[in-house]
């Protein structure tokens, strides 16, 4: 079967709500458009683009995404409450296909200790939600949270009144990460047949990966109905993260033969998406991870390496090429011109404006003046700096550090803090010491530094450095990353990168403040 003539199971991508709300994952505006750009362009069928009641970012994130996607629906998240439906809705209102989102707890512990509510004011709350979310829009989706530890029978009578007042998907997370595939299977297809009307709508898989399950778990939701998948890039999320879509989207790309089913990914944009994110969130990509880690397609073993050379479908189940990696790619240097820079961003599936492109090579040339050759991984590296280094209220201007045997570490440095720039030297017990103690100085702050990482991007020793910083907050982590030449550079803004996320941390209320308004 062709592509074309499969079923086609509906992507619903998460990363800028579910993804955005793990611990550390804080994204800036700016970053936030850019990922959703990028997952419009790459065929995600719905993109969540935040939750707009949790916060003046959130809700402006939204509604700007609803302006830049071409062919995505835009869905904001709401609890069973008006308040918070009104604010998605109002969020949604220049979208051209608008979904609100809705969600109330179902299962017994949660009721009973985070709701203080009984069975009968639950299902009068899905009622009054779903249907106060359809003066808003046709396009409302439900979701039971912790669905798969709610008791059948009061399941499916949830699911009922949700389908009975207008919803037109209902989605059944397994919030904590507890199901098994075998049970998912059995909830997802016990819903489909008892509940009336179930045929009328979309069944979608949102689930958790605390067991290490969420990709097997929604491919099973998927083999017993499920019409979308609820997933994130990289499968970052609370915890151990959501299901992740390079994972969902490959497997069933490449089982197609047990598993018959399509989606409308373009699956060689799969390699530049992780990249972004894990960019933009500071989490790293671990090496062996499936799909899009940096060893998914490297052979080592001598017997392995032997086969993979007398044919590569010994050890090859899908092509590098697939997921967007080169693998015969042209080296850059300094004597590379605007056109050929041109033509290795295309090949990457980077198109960036004018303004981007000079900037983004002139970069390029400072690095091929400092770095012989210039591998895809630094021009990705570079490019995806240049987005992040935009309009944030804190940037590192300048940096210089003195070291050595015998002397002070000292670092000086100009930052510029809301327009405003700032002069200072600083002395440290070592020379990154130096560099944050001056950029404390310059920008008085009280944060614990939780990690400070630093990982080569390319090998040899003029390769650049790429410098992960996590700071902490009353409780509040986020994630900084950068990459320079030069060690020291890439530190001072991967920590200034932290600490504008910082900024756009704060103004985020904690979602215990947010109370259900019925
Ligand atoms: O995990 C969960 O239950 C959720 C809901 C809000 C859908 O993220
Ligand atoms: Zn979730």
């Amino acid at each position: 079967m062709t592509n074309t003539e499969l079923k086609k199971i509906k992507i619903f991508d998460t990363t800028l709500r579910d993804g955005e709300q793990s611990p550390g994952a804080a994204m800036t505006h700016e970053e936030k458009l850019r990922i959703a750009e990028l997952l419009d362009e790459m065929g995600v069928d719905i993109i969540e683009a935040g939750f707009p009641i949790a916060s003046p970012g959130d809700f402006k994130a939204v509604s700007e995404i609803t302006k830049i996607v071409k062919r995505a629906s835009v869905c904001g998240l709401a609890r069973a409450g008006i308040k918070d439906i009104d604010r998605a809705g109002e969020a949604l209102k220049t979208a051209r296909q608008p979904r609100i989102h809705t969600f109330i707890s179902t299962s017994p512990v949660h009721m009973k200790h985070k709701l203080n509510m009984g069975e009968n004011a639950v299902l009068e709350a899905i009622g009054a939600s779903v249907t106060r979310a359809r003066n808003f829009t046709s396009d409302v989706q439900w979701s039971a949270e912790d669905a798969t530890r709610t008791v059948p029978d009061f399941l499916c009578r949830c699911v009922e009144v949700a389908i009975h007042s207008g919803a037109t998907t209902i989605n059944i997370p397994d919030t904590v990460g507890y199901t098994t595939p075998q049970e998912y299977f059995e909830i997802v297809s016990m819903l489909r047949n008892r509940v009336p009307n179930a045929d009328k709508v979309t069944f979608s898989t949102h689930c958790h990966n605390d067991l290490g399950l969420a990709v097997a778990n929604s491919l099973a939701g998927v083999l017993a109905g499920a019409g979308q998948v609820e997933c994130t890039i990289n499968g970052i999320g609370e915890r151990a993260g959501n299901a992740a879509l390079e994972e969902i989207v490959m497997a069933l790309k490449v089982r197609k033969d047990i598993m018959p089913f399509g989606t409308n990914i373009n699956t060689t944009m799969l390699s530049k998406a992780s990249k972004l994110v894990s960019n933009v969130t500071g989490f790293p990509v671990q090496y062996n991870k499936a799909i899009v880690g940096k060893n998914a397609f490297s052979h080592e073993s001598g017997i392995h390496q032997d086969g993979m050379l007398k044919n590569v479908e010994t050890y090859e189940i899908m092509r590098p090429e697939d997921v967007g990696v080169n693998s015969t790619s042209l080296m850059l240097g300094k004597l590379s011109g605007r056109h050929a820079f041109k033509d290795k961003l295309e090949s990457m599936g980077y198109s960036l404006e004018d303004a981007a492109f000079e900037d983004a090579f002139r970069r390029f040339k400072d690095l091929a003046d400092k770095k012989k050759h210039v591998f895809d991984e630094d021009i990705a590296a570079l490019v995806d700096d240049g987005f992040m280094r935009g309009q944030e209220a804190i940037k590192v201007v300048s940096v210089r550090v003195e070291t050595g045997t015998g002397i002070k570490p000292q670092a000086t440095m100009t930052l510029s803090v809301h327009g405003e720039d700032k002069h200072v030297t600083t002395n440290g017990d070592g020379p990154v010491d130096a560099v944050f103690r001056a950029i404390h100085e310059a920008y008085p702050h009280t944060v614990v530094l939780q990690l400070f990482q630093i990982n080569a991007v390319t090998e040899g020793t003029d390769a650049q450095a790429t410098v992960n910083v996590r700071l902490e907050e009353n409780g509040r982590t986020v994630t900084g990353k950068a990459s320079d030449t030069d060690t020291l550079v890439a530190a001072a803004h991967a920590y200034v990168s932290a600490l504008n996320k910082l900024l756009v941390k704060r103004e985020k209320q904690a979602p215990e403040a947010l109370t259900v308004a019925r």
